[in-house]
């Protein structure tokens, strides 16, 4: 298996296969079947939401690379008059820096970018979503729209009418079938004075499914809430879990803030709070929606690892980032030579973790199969 793998691993890094799960399946019998939002997928690997999701080229690189999921830029919500309370969230700024940045002698990956939400026309994004209803539909890439809606104080009501136009231009923009959605919740906005008060932010987690829903007005929608990493300790990222009503999948965390600097960061920082607030909120018995992962999956082995948390799939922004150089496959997109790496490096990829898993006693054959499903069971000791 070890030889095959690394032969498999040579030969892609100079053209990927056109079905590389389904090469997975037949050489090594693991079934990397993995899912978002209801949606079953291919292997785990999805885009988070960000500036790799903001034009139609960017989706069909995607789509050919055969990425399992992506999710749209956010969008700020807006009314029928096109008044945006969080509108401040719609600055444009283009400049991106892809940085190292380590700790405990741990050097990892992170993007410096001091922008944040959709900042062109709402009519633009539609034509986004209208694309992204039609590629779901035709099952080549599940691909998922993100809005920042209003965010009250407390006392403060929620301005309905962004929530419903908003809600509404959306669903009716993406099309026949049951629309997927991801609600943001960002490191900006963890940073924002908006989110010093934690009784603001678990009050914002109970009622915004259900705001969405309510201007959803009945039609089907799946809800996924993306959350932040508040400014608070672990205990607060549990509260914060737990307080989610009504959600169909949660996508825990998004990045660090760095007040000091003043920007969004990720890396190795990021993957441990991440990993250490799921285990710690499963291993206490906490009961949630579907899981998904985000922060620092830079390897197959930390898709592995979120696995292991429970997540069963993962979106990565910065690993479809990073300089040419880093990836060892000599062809490709970004997204195939980034596949490549995390599916079939012969000592970090999906596939050779999943062996090591199997070889360890963690990970059982069913059927003659590894399946990564398997992996997301209850919290073990
Ligand atoms: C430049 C940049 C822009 C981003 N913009 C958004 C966004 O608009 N909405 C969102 O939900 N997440 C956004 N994110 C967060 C990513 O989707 C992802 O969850 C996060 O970066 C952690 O994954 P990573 O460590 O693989 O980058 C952004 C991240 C980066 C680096």
């Amino acid at each position: 298996m070890r030889e095959r793998l690394a032969a498999d691993f040579e030969r892609f890094g100079r053209a990927m296969p056109r079905d590389p799960a389904a090469h997975v399946r037949e050489t090594y019998g693991i079934d990397l079947t993995a899912r978002y939002l209801g949606f079953d997928l291919p292997h785990p690997i999805g885009k988070g939401s960000g500036q790799l999701s903001l034009n139609e080229d960017q989706l069909d690189t995607d789509r050919e690379a055969g990425l399992a999921f992506v999710v749209l830029k956010t969008v700020i919500a807006e009314d029928e008059a096109g008044a945006r309370s969080m509108g401040a969230w719609a600055i444009h700024e283009t400049r991106m820096k892809v940085e190292r940045r380590g700790s405990d002698g741990r050097s990892g990956w992170t993007v410096t970018w001091k922008g944040r939400g959709w900042d062109r026309p709402f009519e633009d994004y539609l034509g986004l979503v209208r694309m992204g209803g039609d590629l779901t539909r035709a099952g080549a890439l599940v691909a998922v729209p993100s809005v920042k809606y209003h965010l009250p104080r407390l006392g403060e009501a929620f301005r309905s009418g962004e929530y419903r136009y908003t809600t509404g231009r959306i669903m009716e923009a993406w099309g026949p079938g049951e629309v997927p959605l991801e609600k943001d919740f960002s490191p900006t906005l963890a940073g924002d004075p908006l989110a010093d008060e934690r009784e603001r932010i678990l009050r914002w987690l109970r009622e915004v499914p259900g705001e969405i829903r309510q201007a959803a007005a009945g039609a089907p929608l799946r809800l996924a809430i993306k959350l932040m990493n508040a400014r608070f300790d672990d205990e607060f990222q549990r509260a914060m879990l737990a307080a989610v009503r009504d959600a169909d999948a949660l996508v825990c965390f998004n990045r660090l803030w760095d007040a000091e600097a003043g920007v969004a960061y990720g890396g190795w920082d990021l993957s441990e709070r991440n990993l250490r607030v799921l285990h710690s909120a499963r291993a206490a018995g906490a009961r949630f929606p579907p899981l998904v992962g985000t922060g620092n999956v830079c390897s197959g082995r930390l898709a592995l690892d979120y696995a292991r948390a429970g997540c069963e799939s993962v979106e990565l922004h910065t690993f479809f980032q990073l300089p040419l150089a880093e990836y060892p496959a000599a062809e490709g997109s970004r997204t195939q030579r980034a596949l490549h790496a995390l599916l079939f490096h012969p000592e970090d990829g999906m596939v050779a973790g999943m062996l090591e898993l199997e070889r360890a006693g963690v990970l059982h054959r069913r059927a003659g199969e590894l399946r990564f499903l398997d992996l997301c069971g209850p919290e073990t000791p």
